[in-house]
Formats: structure tokens, C-alpha cells, sequence
């Protein structure tokens, strides 16, 4: 155990002890000599020695060259114009927040910060006593419990590394990837909410985290998201064509509007229905502020997908919006066969075909959000109380109160 006496000793003379140096002795230690032999006496009680290493670090900085560190940056360069700055391919500083140019990214970061939550703030012990109670839940509602945690305890981790191996570097502005910092640390919170709900009911974590690669319906999704970041994520990868500038539109299409805008939807849908049957309220807690999380993080991704087509209007050929419109519907096929399979019978007032043409309704508006034709006309959507969730004082602090205040107020009304 350390000897708050040896907090004293200089670091040199320490290192300089032999391996089994008697103790040191009670009375105060001498700092070693500096190269000069000087010893500095501080203002406050104790000395200051100069150790080679003192020394050296000040050498050193006296031969910092400020202009090579920042050689990449102009040194005297004229001062960044809001007009410098593009979503991809800029050329503006981009250690440098403000001006702002794209006041949407800063007000979604602001109102990110705003819903801060953490999941330790709901009470689960509702939702252990059902889970653990023989009659508490049908073979299919938990089912859908374990589905639904095996799919997106790997999927937020999914979204996560393709914000910070992938997109991050690729988005060169800087109140974008303020944003992207915040969501990232979202998708951390989530994936840790996940967690906790597995831990709290006691489940095999085996189980549930191996699910992307075991169960075929969960599996697809996940492959079909993994397949998006490893062409972003290769070293040599990097924008500037017309091609690579394509590509990273096809991830920001693969992850805002496909992963985050349809595979979670089935999901979040089933839960939300327990939740209002008073059934797993815990978790279903979780998963009404993670979609309305979700939400924003989906509006933040259409908005930049929307602004790199307007400055870069020749990536969206007619032949590209046939290739994205294909994405997003093979995307809602992957989700409809995820229903189909979390959902064997009808459960929760739901089944697999009413479900369907949710997904079909959300597949029109992820189309109709990035300007491209819906392809289910007349979809209608079954769940008007999903809109309701995800649209209450969307984008607005959703916490009246200091978010730990809901646990004493009650839980959050499924009506
Ligand atoms: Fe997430
Ligand atoms: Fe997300």
C-alpha cells in the first residue's frame, strides 16, 4: 500500500532506489539534484526539482515549430466564411465550430443534450417480476422480448462504429460532427440500456448478444448494415469522385433511413404495444426515450442526406435514386421478414401482415424524406399511436423536469 510519503520523493530518486531499498527514512526526503545542481523553491511549502526530464520537456517546446504543427491549416490564412464550409469534400478548417453554417446540426446537438437520460434511471422491478413469473407473459410476447433485445443489442453497435470507424472523418463540418460526437454517445447509452434490461430479467447474455449471427431473420439485417460500413471503413477509402462521394451517400442511406428508420421499427412498435398493455414497462420505458432518440438521429441523417444533394446536385442521377429506392425496399423486405418470424401469430393486438403494412407506410416516408417516389401508395398506417410517441414535442426537451424526476412522478402514460 502507497505511503502518502512517498508522494514527496522526486520521481527520479525513486526510480534510482534499488528493487529492495530499505524504507525510506521518516525524516523529509532530498529532491535530487537538477543538472545544475539547482533546486527551486516554490511558493508553497514543498520544493520544485529540475529533473532532466523538466529540462528536457522545456528544450523541447523551446524548439516547437507552431507553424509546421499547423502547416495543414494556412497559417495567416484569410478567417473561415460561412460559405467555406460544405458537408463533404470542404476544404475550411475543421478544428473550428463556428461560424455556423448549418444551424440544424447545432440546434439537433443542442436539443440532443437536452434529453439526456441514462438507463439506470427506470425502474425495472415490474418488468423482473413478470419476466421471472411463470404466467406472466405468453410464449410469444416473450418471443418478442428476446428478439427484439437480441436485435438491437448488436445493432446501436453497429450504428455506433459507423459513425466513429466510417462517417465521422468523411463529414468535413464541424456542427455535423458535433452532432455525430452526441449521437455516438447515444448509441453507447442505448446499447448500455439493452444491457441493463438483459442483466435486471437475468437472461442468458449468451444468447442474447450472439442473436445477429444466429438467428437468420436477425442475422440479414445485421449483415446487411455490416456491408455498408466495411467499403467506408477501408483506410484508402475516401470521397472526392463522383463514385466515392456515392458511396458515402449509400451508407448515410443504409444507416439514417434503413437501419435506423426501418429496422428498428417492428421492434420498437412490438414493445411500445406491451408497454401500453402494462406489460415489461420497464423496458418498454427504455424504448420510448430510445425512439425518440432514434427519431432525431434519423431527421438529423435526412437533413444531411438532403444537404449533399443540394451542393452536390450530379451525384443524384436517375440511376442512383433507382439504386437507393431499391436499398430502402430491401430493407423493408428484411424487416417484413423479421416480423414474420418475431411473430408467428397474431400477439398484442399486432401480427405479421398488419405489421407489413406499417412497414410499407414507413417505407413511403423514408422515400418521401430524400425526395424519392413512395412505392406503396396508400399505405396507411395501423399504429397511429407510434406517430404520437415519436411526434410528442419532437425535437423539444421531452423532460419537463430533470429526467431522474419521472422515476418519483410515475412512469411515462401509454395512452
Ligand atoms: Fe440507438
Ligand atoms: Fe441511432
Amino acid at each position: 500500500m502507497l505511503n502518502w510519503d512517498e508522494f514527496h520523493e522526486d520521481e527520479t530518486s525513486v526510480a534510482e532506489q534499488p528493487a529492495k531499498a530499505a524504507p525510506a527514512p521518516a525524516a523529509k526526503p532530498q529532491p535530487a539534484a537538477a543538472p545544475g545542481g539547482e533546486v527551486k523553491e516554490s511558493s508553497g511549502s514543498y520544493k520544485v526539482a529540475e529533473s532532466d526530464r523538466l529540462a528536457r520537456a522545456r528544450r523541447s517546446l523551446e524548439e516547437l515549430d507552431v507553424a509546421a504543427g499547423l502547416e495543414e491549416l494556412e497559417m495567416g490564412a484569410a478567417r473561415i466564411e460561412v460559405d467555406d464550409k460544405q458537408m463533404i469534400n470542404a476544404r475550411a478548417d475543421l478544428n473550428q465550430l463556428v461560424p455556423f453554417k448549418y444551424e440544424w446540426a447545432w440546434q439537433k446537438y443542442l436539443d440532443g443534450s437536452a434529453n439526456h437520460w441514462m438507463p439506470q434511471e427506470v425502474n425495472m422491478n415490474a418488468d423482473i417480476a413478470l419476466w421471472k413469473s411463470q404466467e406472466g407473459l405468453s410464449a410469444d410476447e416473450r418471443r418478442i422480448v428476446m428478439r427484439s433485445l437480441g436485435y438491437f443489442s448488436t445493432a446501436d453497435s453497429l450504428v455506433a462504429n459507423n459513425l466513429v470507424l466510417a462517417l465521422y472523418r468523411l463529414i468535413t463540418n464541424p456542427e455535423c460532427r458535433q452532432y455525430l460526437l452526441r449521437q455516438a454517445f447515444e448509441e453507447a447509452i442505448h446499447t448500455h440500456a439493452y444491457q441493463y434490461c438483459v442483466e435486471s430479467l437475468g437472461m442468458d447474455e449468451g444468447e442474447v448478444f450472439n442473436m445477429y449471427r444466429e438467428v437468420p431473420s436477425v442475422a440479414a439485417k445485421s449483415a446487411w448494415s455490416l456491408k455498408h460500413t466495411q467499403s467506408l471503413a477501408r483506410p484508402d477509402f475516401n470521397t472526392g469522385t463522383p463514385e466515392t462521394d456515392q458511396e458515402l451517400l449509400r451508407n448515410l442511406i443504409a444507416f439514417y433511413s434503413v437501419t435506423e428508420g426501418i429496422f428498428f421499427y417492428c421492434g420498437f412498435s412490438q414493445i411500445l404495444s406491451m408497454g401500453r398493455r402494462n406489460k415489461m414497462t420497464g423496458v418498454a420505458e427504455q424504448f420510448q426515450y430510445i425512439l425518440r432518440d432514434e427519431s432525431m438521429h434519423l431527421n438529423f441523417g435526412v437533413d444531411m442526406i438532403n444537404q449533399i444533394k443540394i451542393e452536390n446536385p450530379h451525384l443524384w442521377t436517375p440511376a442512383f435514386q433507382d439504386e437507393v429506392t431499391q436499398m430502402i425496399l430491401e430493407g423493408t423486405e428484411l424487416e417484413i421478414a423479421y416480423a414474420r418470424d418475431s411473430m408467428p401469430r397474431g400477439v398484442l393486438g399486432m401480427n405479421a401482415a398488419i405489421m407489413e403494412e406499417y412497414l410499407h407506410f414507413i417505407c413511403n416516408r423514408r422515400l418521401a424524406q430524400i425526395g424519392l417516389k413512395e412505392q406503396f401508395p396508400g399505405a396507411q398506417n395501423p399504429f397511429p399511436w407510434m406517430s404520437e410517441i415519436i411526434d410528442l414535442r419532437k425535437e423539444k426537451n421531452f423532460f419537463e423536469t430533470r429526467v431522474t424526476e419521472y422515476q418519483v412522478g410515475g412512469a411515462l402514460s401509454w395512452d
